[in-house]
């Protein structure tokens, strides 16, 4: 079958904040990989503002899917399957995304297939790896999806070509990432708060701030199932984040933020030297300690879970992936472990489209397509099949 050798698929993505498209060959190479990210809109709100995201994807979804046909040197005619994520994600902005995807594929006639985003930050790892040559994922894997809207532990597995999932751990309340978002957002610094906390914690103590380390805090005594295994590898950091809120306060910070937000406003494009230079020590130290607490945290519950579950490797992935500290301490406990860990580069670590068309890619082997009347499912869960 043609559409199986070449396997060239257009992938699309508009569960958040940015439309991405992209086009890639058998799952291992990408062909392009364009990204029209939203920051700058939603700079402004401290965080995603959902009606501006479909207006905007709207608005982006055409030209975006151009210029990934362009640079892939592809035509709509010469690719074999359309991908587009399903879900989870922003309603809205997913539909948008599925919309336009429906209509390519019913009007060229080609597959449409319906991707899981989280499957898709898994296949981001796969996808790396299989470009840089590395064709032999050893069993057990163990994943890690840590984003601003996930904190997932999936154990996975592939049976001739089809991957299948089992959620071993959750987040209970914020993701890590949003943790990032909300304690940046606190503390005056710009949005997304990932990569700035990145970046400043370098110029901070780390053990300056004590922070307890995160703790799931209401278990259901009701709850039978709640001494199980799975339940250790739960995740929560909404208590990190009154901590946080609580330090500014006793140490009296809020002046110095107001300071900064105010200095930072008059900035048209602020730069990390701009805000560092809008911080005190104290608050450098307090990054820095935040920072390291929560990357103890995402650092010990995997290998936790690897341990338990015997992993052989250890896939970390999600824009939290792309964290500098947290890859060395993944990389550094790993390495002790014997455990092989494996992060995609930082490009594909956060939101893509390479990483849906990658995943589609044994979903076209099997021809499993998804009917033209699918919608989108903000709430879809990582299962097996
Ligand atoms: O995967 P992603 O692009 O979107 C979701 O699916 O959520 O992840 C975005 C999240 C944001 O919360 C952002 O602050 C965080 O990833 N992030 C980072 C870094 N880069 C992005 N967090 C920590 N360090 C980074 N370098
Ligand atoms: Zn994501």
């Amino acid at each position: 079958m043609e559409t199986a050798n070449s396997g060239i698929i257009l992938g699309i993505e508009s569960s958040c904040d940015e439309t991405a498209a992209a086009v890639v060959r058998a799952g291992k190479e990408v062909l392009s990989n364009v990204v029209f990210s939203q920051i700058a809109l939603h700079q402004p709100y401290g965080g995603v503002v959902p009606e501006l995201a479909s207006r905007e994807h709207l608005r982006a979804i055409v030209p975006v899917v151009r210029k990934a046909l362009a640079d892939a040197r592809q035509t709509y005619e010469s690719i074999d399957a359309v991908a587009v994520t399903q879900g989870p994600g922003l309603a809205g902005a997913l539909l948008v995304g599925i919309s336009y995807a429906k209509a390519l594929a019913f009007a060229l006639d080609k597959p449409l297939i319906a991707v899981n985003h989280l499957e898709g930050h898994i296949h981001a790892v796969l996808l790396e790896e299989r470009q840089s040559g590395n064709r032999s994922v050893k069993f057990p894997v163990v994943a890690l999806v840590v984003s601003g809207g996930h904190t997932h532990l999936y154990l996975a597995e592939e049976r001739e070509g089809i991957w299948s999932y089992r959620n071993i751990g959750r987040t209970r309340d914020d993701a890590a990432g949003e943790a990032f978002d909300k304690v940046a957002k606190l503390l005056g610094l710009g949005y997304p708060g990932g990569p700035l906390i990145d970046k400043l914690s370098r110029f901070g103590d780390a053990k300056a701030v004590k922070f307890a380390s995160p703790q799931i805090k209401h278990r259901d005594r009701n709850d039978k199932t709640s001494a199980s295994n799975e339940q250790r590898f739960d995740f929560s950091y909404s208590g990190i984040k009154t901590a946080v809120l609580r330090y500014v306060e006793t140490e009296n910070l809020r002046t110095e933020i107001e300071r900064r937000k105010d200095e930072i406003s008059r900035i048209s494009k602020p730069t990390v030297d701009d805000y560092q230079s809008t911080c005190d020590q104290r608050t450098l130290d307090l990054i820095a300690s935040f920072q390291r607490t929560m990357v103890e945290d995402l650092v010990r519950k995997s290998l936790e879970a690897s341990r338990s579950y015997e992993a052989a490797t250890l896939f970390v992935t999600g824009g939290v992936a792309a964290n500098n500290e947290l890859r060395r301490s993944f990389e550094e406990n790993c390495s002790k472990e014997g455990i092989q860990v494996y992060f995609p580069s930082r490009s594909l670590s956060t939101d893509n489209a390479a990483m849906i068309a990658a995943a589609a890619h044994p979903k076209l082997m099997v021809e499993d397509f998804a009917a033209m009347d699918f919608s989108a499912e903000p709430g879809l869960v990582l299962t097996s099949r």
